[in-house]
């Protein structure tokens, strides 16, 4: 029999949406018992890699409908109204509240909050600390979640499977990594909040974390991954590494340069206008892109491939050590390059997943007691393109209403007889027991991880052919054939890592499955989806949010209305 811990909501990602709702869920009704299931001890989630800063409304020169029209411009039409204006509305008070719960933004001379320029967003609105933003928002969290103890942690449990019965999520079976053994985690509602899937791609600023776990448990309980064809790049990450190089740079004044040391997004048009390097993500990546099909690239011998340069010199010692210290240090041991002297090399980067599991604005998922925020869900905030620093506020807002209303939900829910999610939960551990050390037919792990990074690479890139998005989803299909063939070495139970980066390649081959399908069938360019074939966009038959359904001999496309508001779609320029 395996181990069974039972708990009203279990939570799974220890990040700053699992946290938040964590919160959110023992301040609705204290005493309500809490599990927090983590792959990784909490302050080791990626949230902690987060570095230019948080979105919210703060000076006087900027209005919560500002803010509202950049993002739904941003997101190209795409993104849902109601949940923007949502969003916008509840973000200054989520992050003032993190204040109040310890957070040292940075302050302005008369100490009020320091906002920042992003790209995007039409006046200063960004909060930060120094550039080490997700690092301190993440420990503001933890250690306000630890004034909770009814929050009962599991870290380094690995979630294999929802355990869903009559239609109701009621738990999560766990891989306990320290002792190998499953485990069932009960508890009457599930929250999702494992971020993204940026490892799919083998050029990424995602830490080795992020493979889509979330959205891979969902999709194979029948739940739609929603918009999974916008994947966006950041414009600076270091070549190589892919290290992030924070928005914060252009934000704080920093130049894109070329090869011949010119600044192109002011001397060509690449549709940012004179918000230059404050473009949007989406056309500065392309633009970079541009400069190096151009010739304008500047070359390194070896595989790396050719980058562009980000110029801080002007920017003066005093105000990088002031403003983004952080961004000094990563050049220098990254790149060996000071950026007080030398400009340095960055190249578009994989970032961020637009699309997730399938929300409404509560982040409920079409399972009862199962929801879903932050990256792994896809409340339809970003759209087609996300702005940068709205989503560690997305992570807040939504992880703190995902909260509240599985709280409300467990409230009228009767809970159900425990033996069939149990049988479940002996299965699933029947299935690692047998993944363990399984000799199957030769296929191996980095092989298959390999070959699916570079399919999603050709096919998924920052531009999308149709030929090789089609190829795309003709060959991760062969690859999740070649999966069964799977051969493992190690058959340890005590942190074995090999089974978890199978389980992690499964999750992840399904995420690239739902994203090759969403891209082939948008036969138009909006935000981050950039298809040569179709270079416009087309409200007339692509206004909608795309949906990804498993199913056990493939995928199955589908399509959902956008919610529209005040914003009637409009050409989106700069
Ligand atoms: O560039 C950055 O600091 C990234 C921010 C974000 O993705 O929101």
């Amino acid at each position: 029999m395996v181990d069974v811990t039972r708990h009203d909501v279990v939570i799974v990602g220890g990040g700053a949406a699992g946290l938040r709702a964590a919160i959110a869920v023992s301040e609705a009704r204290p005493g309500i018992s809490i599990a927090l299931v983590s792959k990784v001890y909490p302050m080791r989630s990626h949230t902690v890699s987060a570095e230019g800063g948080a979105a919210a409304v703060a000076r006087s020169d900027d209005t919560l409908e500002m803010h509202a029209y950049d993002t739904v411009k941003g997101s190209d039409f795409l993104g849902d109204q109601d949940v923007i204006q949502y969003f916008v509305e509840e973000a200054p008070k989520e992050l003032t509240r993190l204040e109040h719960w310890g957070c040292p933004w940075s302050r302005n001379d008369d100490g009020t909050v320091a906002t920042r320029a992003f790209g995007g967003m039409t006046t200063k609105r960004t909060w930060f600390a120094t550039d080490k933003v997700g690092f301190h928002m993440l420990h503001t969290l933890f250690q306000t979640s630890m004034k909770y103890g009814d929050i009962e942690r599991y870290d380094e449990h690995f979630v294999t499977k929802l355990l869903v019965d009559g239609g109701a999520c009621r738990g999560v079976a766990a891989l306990d990594m320290r002792t190998g053994q499953v485990k069932a985690v009960l508890g009457k509602a599930v929250i999702l909040a494992t971020g993204g899937g940026g490892k799919v791609w083998p050029f990424t600023t995602n830490g080795n974390i992020k493979t889509g776990d979330g959205m891979a448990l969902a999709y194979r309980e029948g739940i739609a991954l929603k918009d999974m064809e916008f994947v966006q790049y950041h414009p600076t990450g270091l070549p190589g590494t892919g290290i992030l190089i924070t928005e914060a740079t252009r934000g704080e004044g920093g130049y894109l340069l070329n090869s011949e040391g010119e600044r192109f997004l002011t001397t060509r048009d690449y549709g940012v206008g004179t918000k230059a390097e404050l473009g949007p993500r989406d056309m500065i990546s392309r633009a970079i892109m541009q400069e190096i099909a151009a010739g304008r690239g500047i070359k390194i011998p070896g595989k790396i491939g050719e980058y562009a340069h980000l110029d801080l010199r002007h920017l003066g010692e005093e105000k990088i050590m002031a403003r983004i210290p952080f961004v000094r240090e990563l050049s220098r041991t990254y790149a060996n390059v000071d950026p007080v002297h030398e400009p340095i090399p960055i190249r578009p980067v994989l970032h961020y997943m637009m699309g997730g599991v399938d929300t409404d604005i509560d982040g409920a998922t079409e399972i009862d007691g199962l929801y879903a925020a932050g990256e792994t869900a896809c409340v339809s905030l970003n759209g087609a393109n996300r702005l940068g620093s709205n989503s560690l506020t997305e992570c807040l807002v939504f992880g703190a209403r995902a909260g509240a209303h599985a709280v409300q939900y467990i409230a009228g829910s009767s809970g159900g007889e425990e033996g069939p999610l149990l049988r479940q939960a002996e299965d699933e551990a029947g299935r690692v027991e047998a993944l363990r050390g399984q000799q199957g037919g030769g296929e191996k792990i980095t092989k298959l991880r390999e070959s699916m990074n570079d399919i999603m690479e050709r096919g998924t890139g920052v531009y999308r052919e149709q030929a090789s998005m089609a190829k795309a989803n003709t060959e991760i299909a062969e690859l999740k054939g070649r999966y069964e063939q799977l051969s493992l070495d190690d058959p340890s139970k005590v942190f074995n890592t090999e089974i978890i980066a199978a389980l992690e390649l499964r999750n992840m081959i399904d995420v690239a499955e739902s994203v090759a399908l969403a891209a082939l069938h948008r036969k138009e360019s909006r935000g981050a989806h950039a298809c040569p074939d179709f270079p416009t966009r087309n409200d007339g038959e692509y206004l909608h949010h795309s949906l990804v359904y498993y199913g056990p001999t493939g995928p199955r496309f589908d399509k959902k209305d956008v919610t529209l508001g005040v914003w009637e779609p409009e050409e989106r320029k700069y």
